[in-house]
């Protein structure tokens, strides 16, 4: 669906690349052109995934960096790191932390191990990216993974719910800007996407079974990874640049489902509903019987 070089001479910046949506989005960016940094807390990993990556796709670069984002020092470096072996294009906040947990069980380390990730570690990679970019009047773009609950709020998730909701302000806030700058921000609210990590915080009494989203998804399944790629490679082109300071949802209209007075309707079947029209129907003749 995209040109073949569509990120020709790019080069993006994709935290927790190394596995799940991150590896995802990087591989589609570097089929697509670009060469691309991955970072994450598990060097061993990212090095497996650049090794693979760049195997696959002979000709292209992908460089790993160690590091804990929740460390403003550590980003500040390895972004100065990054920017010694050349300029980046793009960002990609896909880095995250999350668990279920009733809220009344968090301690504040237990906050703090989501919100410094999630809140802090995204600010602190987005604006050391920004400086640059704005001191070297270069055009870039940062695209950050969000989900559903910035405008639903969700239980059992508040600290995750809390920090990408600040995300989203984030990304509305500079948007405007930096726009003047060439910098454009945007993000995408991914539904489920079984993905290893997510799945074993979020699923763990349901390990390998996605029949809840079967009947809880109004499209009756889960995402495939490569359509949140694909949007990915769409938001990160120079082609919609106009596109600026929006949270675009890709969960089947699973995110919106819930906000239906009547969605729990989506499980009758077609006898239910004659049966509730002739309810209706017996009703208004009732009705109608008293006003002749
Ligand atoms: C209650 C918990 C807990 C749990 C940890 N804590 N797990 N409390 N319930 N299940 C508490 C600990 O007791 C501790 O507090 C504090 O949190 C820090 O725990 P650590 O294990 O030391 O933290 P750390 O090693 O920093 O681990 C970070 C992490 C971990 C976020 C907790 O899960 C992680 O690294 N995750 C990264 C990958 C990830 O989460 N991927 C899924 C992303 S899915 P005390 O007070 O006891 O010391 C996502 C959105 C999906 O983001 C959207 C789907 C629709």
């Amino acid at each position: 669906m995209f040109k073949a070089d569509l990120f020709k001479g790019k080069r993006f910046l994709v935290t927790g690349g190394g596995t799940g949506l991150g590896r995802m989005m990087m591989e589609k960016f570097v089929e697509l052109g670009a060469d691309c940094v991955i970072c994450g807390r598990r060097g061993s990993v990212l090095e497996e995934t650049a090794k693979q990556v760049m195997a696959k796709y002979p000709g292209r670069r992908v460089d790993t960096h160690a590091v804990d984002i929740r460390v403003a020092t550590a980003v500040e470096e390895m972004i100065e790191r990054i920017w010694v072996t050349g300029p980046l294009d793009g960002l990609v906040n896909n880095a995250a932390g999350n668990f279920i947990s009733q809220t009344k069980d968090l301690s504040p380390r237990a906050f703090d191990a989501i919100a410094n990730i999630v809140l802090h570690g995204t600010f602190y990679m987005t604006n050391a990216c920004g400086k640059r970019w704005i001191a070297e009047r270069r055009k870039a773009s940062v695209l950050s993974i969000l989900t559903t609950w910035v405008w639903t709020g969700s239980p059992f998730v508040v600290p995750s719910a809390m920090s990408k909701a600040g995300v989203a302000v984030m990304t509305q806030s500079l948007a405007v800007e930096w726009a003047r700058h060439g910098i454009r921000l945007n993000a995408i609210a991914p539904g489920p996407f079984p993905t290893e990590g997510a799945w074993a915080r979020l699923n763990p009494l349901k390990e390998g079974d996605d029949n809840r989203y079967n009947t809880r998804n109004p499209m009756g399944r889960v995402g495939r990874p490569s359509e949140l790629a694909n949007m990915a490679a769409f938001l990160m082109s120079e082609e919609v640049e106009y596109i600026n300071g929006e949270v675009i949802a890709i969960d089947g209209a699973m995110g919106i489902m819930g906000n239906g007075t009547f969605s729990n309707m989506m499980a009758y079947s077609d006898a239910d509903w004659q049966r509730i029209r002739e309810q209706i129907q017996s009703a208004n003749a009732a009705d109608r019987a008293k006003r002749s």
